[in-house]
């Protein structure tokens, strides 16, 4: 984070802590449960906001050499990302020039090229065929030309982007808006992936990002976990563009009071939580960072894979149990989190009670919900 985006923000946080005043809309808002449930709504969410925006798919340490490659599964299209020889990470798409067969799955290490499990059609790195059993039998296939499709795809500060529109252009620019350098600042580029889990969830890809977006249940719904750390229900609020930043201080934030404010910090003192539109959270833990990514089943509105990742320094000397880190902080986002919105999402499928309710304490709910109602009224 830029200097003097984190003095704003230390100095704002230990004023909030003081006056005890939290963001706040200017009204509650009530909102149709059907958003969450209805198959209409996530096939118009599919074709204009997954298809429509850039999508951080990765932190680029997920494939950090040449070879490396993830699969996800983006709202029903199968994605894999490879990095090239030549360092860049292609975004192509997970199905066979041939007849269609699944190329890959999980993450791993390629080698030096890329042969399809049916018939063994074998492409570079890149996705251009490059060897074909038979050629002779089809004429119109030209190896070294013909090519798996490509997503536009770019790697910028440790994320990695993604146009679900093969025919579409990127503008990452237009997309992150100040965000941009805000995100540059961490200099993820350095940091080294630790590890990842996929879940797939009974919940509305929505409820997945919500859980991020208020800090009204952390002390009830989180009291034995994280809740401890956290300084009650105080948060920052800012929206960017179509994203937003949350800010959690934790109680050491504290510690630096009598000292110079030019000194201040809030990175190390911080849960640091940038909701990315549409379905991505990236979340600054101080020591580490973590990226959770949302993508729905096409088919239903009830199921979500969700992706999360952990990264930190390369240079991170913290010997730290990263099983154990990682088994408690999903501990906490699948037993807690995830439990009451699986459940959520079984109530509002119920179809009885028709409306629920966004405080004016839950700004960040507004806020995402908005941003979403507006790019499908675009
Ligand atoms: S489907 Fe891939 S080689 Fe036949
Ligand atoms: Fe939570």
């Amino acid at each position: 984070m830029q200097h003097q985006t984190e003095l704003r923000l230390a100095a704002e946080a230990l004023d909030r802590i003081d006056r005890r005043v939290l963001p706040e809309a200017e009204t509650s808002m009530a909102v149709d449960g059907r958003r969450y449930t209805c198959r209409t709504a996530l096939a118009d969410e599919i074709g204009k906001l997954f298809r429509g925006h850039p999508l951080p798919v990765a932190f680029g340490c997920e494939v950090a050499e040449p070879g490396d490659y993830l699969t996800l599964d983006i709202a029903g299209v199968p994605v894999m990302l490879i990095r090239d020889d030549e360092g860049t990470v292609r975004g192509l798409l997970n199905t066979c020039r041939h007849r269609g067969a699944r190329l890959l799955d999980g993450a791993g290490q390629l080698g030096k090229a890329l042969v399809c499990p049916y018939h063994n059609w074998t492409y570079d790195r890149c996705g251009v065929l490059t060897a074909q059993p038979g050629a002779e039998h089809f004429p119109d296939v030209v190896v070294g030309e013909t090519g798996l499709v490509r997503f536009p795809t770019e790697e910028r500060d440790g994320f990695v982007w993604l146009l679900l529109d093969p025919a579409g252009t990127l503008d990452l620019d237009e997309a992150l808006g100040d965000f941009g350098a805000e995100l540059a600042a961490f200099g993820l580029a350095d940091y080294r992936h630790r590890g990842s889990h996929v879940w797939t969830k009974q919940m509305n890809w929505k409820l997945g990002v919500d859980t991020f977006l208020e800090y009204y249940h952390v002390p009830i719904l989180h009291r034995a976990s994280i809740g401890k750390t956290l300084f009650g229900t105080v948060f920052l609020y800012e929206a960017c563009g179509r994203h937003a930043r949350l800010v959690a201080p934790r109680r050491s934030i504290m510690d630096q009071r009598d000292d110079d404010p030019e000194t201040w910090r809030v990175v190390p003192h911080a849960t640091i939580v940038y909701r990315l539109f549409p379905n991505a959270v990236f979340i600054s833990q101080g020591p580490h960072v973590e990226l959770a990514r949302f993508f729905p089943d096409p088919e239903r509105p009830d199921t979500t894979m969700c992706r999360f990742s952990f990264a930190s320094p390369s240079e991170d000397r913290s010997n730290r149990d990263w099983e154990e880190m990682m088994r408690l902080a999903l501990g906490v986002l699948d037993n807690e989190d995830f439990a009451v919105m699986e459940g959520v999402q079984a109530n509002l499928a119920a179809g009885i009670q028709r409306e629920i309710v966004f405080g004016r304490n839950e700004i960040g709910l507004h806020n995402f919900h908005q941003e979403r109602d507006a790019a499908l009224a675009g």
